[in-house]
């Protein structure tokens, strides 16, 4: 139940007014109620700027938005791993928000990056929940200090936009458990978002939008939501039935149309009128929180807020590679060098993803512009490539060339053309468009000095980096990636990101790879078929190479780490584990480094990842500088949920726990012994033998039986260990028959 008071009882409310409230008014507004002096509020996108609409609510949402900075995507901020920096840029977005009167912002993104083809994976933060976790309880914690509303999203399982607003996510529960609610769940049981955004896609056969065991069982019983659940935009498919899941208002408004049918629904019996006072309750709580920010919108520095996505741009830039050559590595340049610069997307950037996100930025930077303001001179440039993805042109890598030729380093400027994701559709490939890798091999055999800066959403394969010494991936940056890009380059500030998302040598090598985006149909089914093993959990577990692993990223510094240590305290679901592990810089320059610590639990009753990221820190140091870093984990950080117990579990038995600069680059392991809990199923008629055997009450009582009964022939006793006991007991076998089963049934039973 709500927390916050409402300034209007529900009592108050005719059930035609109730049923009105729990719909929208238009496009981006709540009902309003005159006779209540009840006022609409707006919600409105998006994650990593306001896109409030200029034009009339009531027209679909798509129109020119207001000036907002466009700050940098979610794949640029999961890469910082910073979770104070994202904070930041919550704060940032929340006054925006209060500044042009909105009350709920739509967003943060953590919906899982399962397949890299996903159109809209620049609008989420990772392919581990962990880190999207962390991350996105940092923006709702920002936006939330602003006093108004985040809108965690999409929840849940909404991995691919292909066939969204009906395929079905074919997903096992300890899989959603582990891999695709996590997220949603730390961010839930953390910051408390004023809303919850329901997904389009069905689960397991049911709408998110009307699934009670989703928006009640596990967000409000499991997890206490207090704040109200909010569907996507058009995704409810009957009012009726989503009021009654626990769905509390379907947006965008219907006309009417949805209330009607409420009305009906309450009169003919079919919805309950206190699962309808339920959901208007909470429409009036989310309306009377809005109001203090609404009476005082205050302002918004929106110079300051540039020069903070210019910061976030940076500090998520991934350097992936910076081979020397000739001896020095080429970045950060060396002052002085000849610079040359190839790449239409150099000139005219590319800093956000297409669809409801897509804000109207106050300023944009470009890197070649940025560039010539810091060396005071004049860039030499060629395009190389047209971003439309045209046929390689050949004068035009001619020019490229020429440029390059007369340079000491070049910096080639890759990337996705708009064209290549988005919102509403996914990718068939991960390419880079042939034209811009055609300008690159020009460009290396003229001068093979070459930095690759890349500006993609989703990942890219790089087949071409043996024609780059350097390369630095800035995903898709916001509005000041251009002078992010270029203080990267200069040195001015360090390529402070790590890798949220592996980068694969090839799609075929990718883990949902023959089972993404499913198959067609009404509805269509998408099954999760490779169960936990999402991202480097697949990588790793099945010991297959990558381009470049999670977590992975360079600096402008170097970095050790001594040998880590665990101290074990307490056991079972009281257990913790303090990590500790000292880093030092042992470079010339400050830097940051990511101090990432994994579980790995190689023994245990289930499958699980070779390794899982379950804590980090991100440190930064001066030179020479040295710090102890310190993470604790905690029982839910070692344990799995049992499919069978339908619950979380701390197995006992050895756990290592790994800490390094990447998930590849472990610097150092201890292995601790947990003393676990007792994982027993409950012991009936259908348990095995095997399972009676191991248990610690069932397989004296079994053993005894088993030895007063006629001998087992010994090829069957091989075999009987995986016969449900109810069959022993119907073929006769070791003495067992119905009766002396449900006798010793009875026994363990009421032994415990
Ligand atoms: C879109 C998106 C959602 C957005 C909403 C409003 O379909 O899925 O993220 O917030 O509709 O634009």
């Amino acid at each position: 139940m709500a927390s916050h008071e409402t300034t209007t009882p529900v009592a108050d409310l005719t059930l035609e007014e109730k049923a009105a409230l729990v719909s929208g008014r238009d496009f981006w507004r709540t009902a309003q109620l005159e006779g209540h002096g009840l006022g609409s509020i707006m919600l409105t996108d998006g994650p990593h700027g306001l896109r409030k609409q200029v034009a009339d609510p009531d027209r679909i949402g798509l129109e020119a938005a207001v000036p907002a900075t466009c700050f940098p995507t979610a794949a640029t901020l999961g890469s910082t791993w910073d979770v104070d920096l994202v904070r930041r840029v919550g704060e940032a977005l929340g006054a925006q928000t209060r500044a042009n009167q909105v009350s709920v912002l739509l967003g943060p993104g953590v919906n899982i990056k399962r397949s890299p083809l996903c159109g809209r994976n620049f609008e989420y933060v990772s392919e581990d929940p962990y880190l999207s976790g962390r991350i996105g309880a940092g923006l709702v914690a920002g936006i939330q200090s602003a006093g108004v509303g985040a809108s965690l999203k999409h929840f849940a399982a909404n991995n691919q936009e292909t066939d969204r607003m009906r395929v079905s996510a074919e997903v096992d529960e300890r899989t959603l458990r582990e891999i695709y609610l996590p997220a949603f769940e730390h961010v839930v049981t953390t910051t408390q978002p004023w809303t919850v955004m329901c997904s389009y896609n069905r689960i397991n056969g049911v709408h998110a939008s009307r699934d009670p065991w989703l928006l009640t069982t596990v967000l409000r019983e499991e997890w206490g939501l207090e704040g109200l659940v909010v569907s996507d935009w058009g995704a409810v498919v009957d009012a009726p039935d989503s009021v009654a899941a626990g769905l509390d208002l379907e947006m965008p408004g219907t006309a009417g149309r949805s209330a009607a049918a409420i009305v009906a629904a309450v009169r003919s019996g079919r919805l309950a009128e206190a699962d309808l006072d339920t959901a208007a309750t909470r429409v009036l709580a989310l309306v009377a929180r809005a109001q203090p920010a609404l009476a005082e919108p205050g302002t918004a520095d929106l110079d300051a807020h540039h020069v903070l996505a210019r910061e976030a741009a940076a500090a998520g830039s991934v350097l992936l590679a910076n081979t020397p050559v000739d001896g020095a590595p080429l970045l950060p340049l060396a002052p002085g060098a000849r610079l040359a610069v190839v790449g239409e997307l150099a000139r005219s950037p590319r800093y956000q993803g297409a669809g409801s996100s897509q804000v109207t930025p106050t300023q944009v930077d470009d890197l070649l512009t940025a560039l010539g303001e810091r060396l005071g001179a004049h860039v030499p440039f060629a395009p190389g490539y047209t971003v439309d993805g045209g046929d390689a042109d050949a004068a035009l890598r001619e020019d490229a060339a020429r440029v390059a030729s007369g340079a000491d380093v070049v910096v080639v400027f890759l990337g996705l053309p708009a064209a290549a994701e988005s919102e509403g559709f996914d990718r068939t490939h991960l390419d880079l468009p042939a034209n811009q890798v055609a300008a690159l091999e020009a460009v290396a055999a003229a001068n093979p000095r070459v930095v690759v800066v890349l500006a993609n959403g989703g990942v890219v394969t790089m087949p071409w980096a043996h024609h780059a010494p350097a390369i630095l991936e800035t995903w898709l940056g916001g509005q000041a990636a251009g002078s992010a890009i270029a203080d990267v380059l200069l040195g001015l500030r360090e390529p402070g990101g790590r890798l949220a998302e592996t980068i694969p040598h090839r799609l075929v090598d990718t883990p949902s790879f023959g089972a993404f985006p499913g198959d067609p149909g009404r509805p269509g089914t998408v099954r999760y078929g490779e169960g936990v093993l999402v991202g480097y959990r697949w990588y790793d577990t099945r010991e297959m190479d990558v381009a470049f692993p999670f977590g992975h990223g360079l600096g402008y510094t170097r970095f050790e780490f001594a040998s880590p240590t665990a101290t074990v305290t307490g056991a079972g679901r009281d257990v913790e584990v303090r990590v500790a592990v000292r880093v030092t810089n042992t470079g010339t320059r400050t830097g940051s480094e990511v101090v990432q610590v994994y579980v790995a639990d190689p023994e245990s009753q289930v499958t699980r990842p070779t390794r899982e990221l379950k804590g980090f820190a991100k440190v930064r140091l001066e030179p020479g500088e040295s710090r102890e870093v310190t993470v604790t984990l905690g029982a839910r950080d070692l344990s799995y949920w049992h499919p069978g117990l339908r619950r979380w579990v701390v197995e006992g038995g050895a756990f290592r726990i790994e800490v390094g600069a990447s998930s590849r680059d472990l610097r150092g392991s201890v292995e601790v012994q947990v003393d676990g809990e007792p994982l027993w199923l409950p012991l009936d008629e259908d348990s095995t033998l095997g399972e009676w055997r191991v248990h610690p009450v069932g397989g004296p009582l079994v053993e005894r039986a088993l030895a007063a009964g006629p001998a087992v022939d010994a090829g069957l006793a091989a075999m009987i260990d995986e016969m449900p006991m109810r069959l022993l007991a119907s073929f006769g076998i070791g003495g067992f028959d119905p009766q002396s089963l449900a006798a010793l049934v009875a026994e363990a039973q009421a032994a415990g």
